[in-house]
């Protein structure tokens, strides 16, 4: 999904243990038709910059946070600055202990139609309340204020803290979650191994910065395009949060298949169910119409159509993002947004009987012989514990399996790609193909 640039302005490094992060010069070599792009690592210093602190849960008087430098306008928005004790209240004793949520990209579009959602309590319940934690770029700043103006003016009950920033270090203290959606949209004429390493760069700095401060058990949702190398770059970087808690959203693509299918059967798309994206959110994403399921029955006994599963419905998903930003003149937001309230609730809550939900995951250990370590869409479930676990029991057959083996191998090569990002040596690019959806112009 894109969304709007996360890049952190380079200031001095205030920090220096904290400074590792990398930023690559690359040399750019064309093989015939191909790209290949060689990618070293070379050090970049980070931007540090906190703007707004929150408070503790104890009664006290209302306090300002305290400023150290006026000009770096660090305040917090008056209503969230202020303390207060929820056990001290009858309707509030009952609440279940504050969760703090970080999102990145906060003054964008995807994040503007998320963050009113979550602060209403619709994902994580009536008695859950909420922090939210904003990280934006200097070029952000003023309208990431606006946001926690708006939060302010919503008088939403269960919002009790709101702390915006341009320092990940900051912003992702005690994340525990962690909706990563901020990302450098692809301009015009950038090769899409560029785009990696940019956005590449920005996700190895939030990883280390969630290693860093985030809670052991963050969940971290990778949005930002290329989301799943994205991903696999963040929990590189992240080594003291468990792999499998990271995940690149693959949400929407399985809520637009089920539209589609719903659309071809001629019923509700509530009656879709089983619907498994695997691989990359990219044009080589695989919607499973093998495994999924129509009013109960496999989509293939209610379509009787292969040639239109086959070709018209797989591509319709593939290629949707890319059609809608020729609507729009830009990504999806709205839907991105419902798709990641989607994504957070499955995890939070068990998963119906018998169905599954898609996510891109850690595939180590996974139970179809996908390549290991990379980050893939594949069918999951959860115990509404935050964890998941891989559904064993779905079938393959040849198209789907020639499917999924093109999208790995696509993975397989953005994963060679970012190995500068990845402390997994010198990069070596060479992309097939540019499959990946196009992307805010
Ligand atoms: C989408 O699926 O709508 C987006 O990821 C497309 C894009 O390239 O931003």
């Amino acid at each position: 999904m894109a969304a709007v640039a996360e890049l952190n302005p380079s200031s001095p490094c205030k920090r220096p243990a904290l400074c590792s992060s990398l930023k690559c010069s690359y040399a750019l070599s064309r093989h015939y038709n191909r790209r290949s792009l060689f990618l070293r690592p070379a050090p970049v210093s980070r931007g540090s910059k906190i703007y707004c602190s929150v408070t503790s849960n104890e009664i006290q008087a209302p306090v300002a946070v305290k400023i150290d430098d006026p000009k770096k306008k660090a305040e917090c928005y008056g209503v969230f600055c202020l303390t207060y004790d929820l056990k001290a209240e009858e309707e509030t004793q009952s609440w279940k202990k504050l969760i703090n949520i970080a999102v990145s990209g906060a003054a964008g579009m995807i994040s503007n139609h998320l963050l009113f959602r979550l602060a209403s309590g619709e994902v994580f319940g009536p008695n859950q309340p909420i922090a939210l934690k904003l990280l934006g770029s200097q070029r952000s700043i003023q309208a990431l204020e606006g946001v926690a103006m708006e939060l302010e003016d919503s008088l939403f009950p269960l919002l009790r803290e709101v702390s915006i920033g341009i320092d990940p270090y900051e912003v992702f203290q005690d994340a525990e979650w962690a909706l990563l959606i901020g990302a450098k949209p692809r301009g015009p004429g950038m090769e899409r191994a560029g785009l990696l390493d940019i956005n590449g760069q920005i996700f190895a700095e939030q990883g280390k910065a969630l290693n860093a401060v985030a809670s052991r058990n963050v969940q971290v949702i990778v949005v930002g395009n290329p989301c799943n190398t994205n991903a696999l770059i963040c929990l590189k970087n992240a080594p003291n949060i468990p792999a499998k808690n990271f995940h690149a959203l693959t949400r929407l693509d399985e809520n637009r298949a089920k539209c589609q299918l719903a659309l071809k059967a001629g019923v509700f798309y509530d009656k879709v169910s089983n619907v498994t994206i695997w691989g990359n959110h990219s044009t080589t994403q695989v919607p499973d119409f093998l495994n999924a399921k129509i009013d109960g029955l496999p989509v293939k006994e209610v379509v009787k159509d292969t040639k239109w599963l086959e070709e018209e419905f797989t591509e319709k998903v593939q290629k949707r993002g890319g059609v809608l930003i020729q609507k729009w003149g830009r990504s999806s937001a709205a839907s991105t947004s419902v798709s990641i309230l989607d994504a957070i609730r499955s995890l939070v809550t068990p998963t119906p009987e018998g169905d599954w939900f898609s996510s891109g995951v850690y595939t180590t250990g996974n139970p179809y012989s996908i390549a290991e370590d990379i980050v893939f869409s594949m069918p999951c479930r959860s115990k509404g514990d935050g964890d998941y676990e891989l559904v064993k029991d779905v079938v393959f057959d040849d198209y789907l399996w020639s499917r999924i083996k093109k999208t790995e191998a696509e993975l397989l090569a953005e994963k060679k790609c970012v190995a500068h990002l990845t402390g997994e040596g010198v990069a070596v690019c060479d992309l097939p193909g540019d499959t990946m959806l196009p992307g805010e112009m």
